[in-house]
């Protein structure tokens, strides 16, 4: 809860700078660097003790070119000979880091690609150099694609999904479209294949950063470079929406940012293998997730997901990069779920008092309730962001939006359905008044005094006379 309350504090506003990653691309590991003690912990816990921990060291080291075969040796040899007197009585693992062949970072990673290897993820044509990161559903690997002599990412399925059918033709429809694929911004897919019961897409490594790494880290993007972002996957989209192919999980954790300032879109076309709610609940117990950022016709099972869907989820993810909050917080997914279909969205600008108007009524055409009501697609859409971009007021959102979203709302916060949610005051409107605040005015009740006196003196005169 107090990383919700550290997330919705307003004040939080630091720009974006890039990350400093690690010198080899791989992101640092989740758990960051652990001690040389737990490291040996683990690996004699993933070997069961059934393996000379120096000599699986030795060979892993190697293995992934983090030392030489001469260093290896260099310290094996000081262990044996016991000539350092601190020194021989410590695991190839310390002499290797007191000697600065290693650092704990790297061992930290060794670490990854032994549990990797525990569970059975080898796959052939392939070394795993180290986990990226993990999602609901997969786990996503760095590795080197032998043959190719290249890095690539590898997404590696659970298991549980070699047994469901409809999902399996699902995973390689969907990849053979997202092959066809080929843009500057989207994470390019190169393979879907299966190994055993595992299945797995190849697809282009980014070595940088995603949108939910900078949010987690700053909270907030400056408004110029939020549209800059959105642009990108806005174009993205774009190509894939006019090739067929709907993305239908747009969130920050899919945009990455290479080291050059790219923008790449991922996992296109993956989501379509799982059911939207499928994949919207295993988010369960996130932080960030599919929930925050999923569009109501997903919500509500459609069958029929057009680009608007991706339109929502792009609206909701810009509007948390500007913003700093989702547009729907809830106890739970089925209560972020409830609110894109019933809740009341607080306007970008209300959030955020420093955004331009106009970004504000972009915000709000993408992700309006009914698909009809947003852009048609893409092309609309940066016509737009590109307006704004140039300081320039959005020419489809501000002459088309606007009335039909304020009579929206308005609606929806007649229809009260016992929210207390805020209702928008437009300050140029004027508005119209409801006959109880009219009954419950001061005037009305002095001008209602004043006619009861009257008429009491009138009655009282008339007995008198
Ligand atoms: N092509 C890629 N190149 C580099 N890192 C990646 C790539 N694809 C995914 N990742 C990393 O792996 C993490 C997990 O990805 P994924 O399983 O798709 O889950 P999610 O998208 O929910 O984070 C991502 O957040 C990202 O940091
Ligand atoms: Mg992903």
């Amino acid at each position: 809860m107090s990383e919700d309350a550290r997330e919705n504090d307003p004040s939080k506003t630091t720009p974006i700078v890039p990350q400093d990653q690690g010198a080899d691309g791989a992101s640092a590991p989740p758990e960051g660097p652990v001690s040389v003690e737990e490291t040996e912990k683990r690996l004699q816990d993933a070997t069961k003790g059934g393996t000379n921990i120096d000599t699986l060291v030795g060979r892993l080291v190697i293995e992934q070119g983090l030392a030489t075969q001469e260093e290896v040796k260099h310290c094996l040899e000081i262990r044996r000979s016991g000539e350092e007197e601190d020194e021989s009585n410590q695991s190839l693992m310390h002499l290797l880091v007191a000697r600065e062949y290693v650092t704990n970072r790297q061992l930290a990673r060794l670490r990854e690609i032994l549990e990797a290897e525990r569970e059975g993820q080898k796959i052939p044509g392939y070394k795993i150099l180290g986990e990226l990161g993990a999602g609901a559903m997969a786990k996503v690997y760095k590795a080197k694609q032998l043959r190719l002599n290249r890095e690539v990412a590898i997404k590696v399925l659970p298991k549980k999904y070699s047994q469901n059918v409809q999902f399996i033709e699902r995973f390689y429809a969907e990849g053979r479209a997202a092959a066809q694929l080929n843009h500057p911004n989207i994470v390019q897919a190169f393979d879907v294949d299966s190994t055993g019961e595992t299945y797995f897409l190849v697809m282009e490594y980014v070595a940088g950063r995603t949108v939910h790494d900078d949010i987690q880290e700053h909270k907030r993007y400056p408004e110029a470079e939020a549209i800059d972002i959105v642009i990108q996957v806005a174009e993205a989209l774009e190509h894939a929406h006019a090739k067929g192919l709907i993305h239908r999980d747009v969130k920050p954790k899919n945009i990455m940012i290479s080291r050059e300032g790219v923008v790449k879109l991922a996992d296109m076309g993956l989501a379509r293998a799982v059911s939207d709610k499928e994949a919207a609940e295993a988010e369960k117990g996130k932080a960030f997730g599919t929930p925050y950022y999923i569009s109501p016709e997903q919500i509500r099972g459609e069958v029929d997901i057009g680009p608007p869907a991706d339109i929502y989820s792009l609206g909701a993810t810009l509007y948390h990069m500007v913003t700093g909050s989702v547009p729907y917080e809830g106890k739970n997914p089925s209560a972020v779920m409830h609110k894109h279909l019933k809740g009341e969205l607080a306007a970008p600008d209300h959030v955020n008092p420093k955004l331009s108007a106009g970004i504000s009524e972009v915000i709000e055409m993408m992700m309006a309730r009914s698909a009809r009501k947003r852009y048609r697609g893409c092309t609309d859409l940066l016509v737009d962001l590109r307006a704004i971009k140039k300081g320039e007021l959005p020419p489809i959102a501000h002459t088309e939006v606007m009335p039909e979203a304020d009579l929206a709302s308005l609606a929806a916060a007649e229809a009260g359905a016992g929210g207390v949610g805020e209702i928008p005051t437009d300050a140029s409107s004027g508005g119209e008044r409801s006959i109880s605040d009219i009954l419950l005015s001061p005037l009305f009740l002095v001008l209602l005094a004043a006619l009861a006196a009257s008429l009491i003196w009138n009655i009282v005169t008339l007995i008198l006379r």
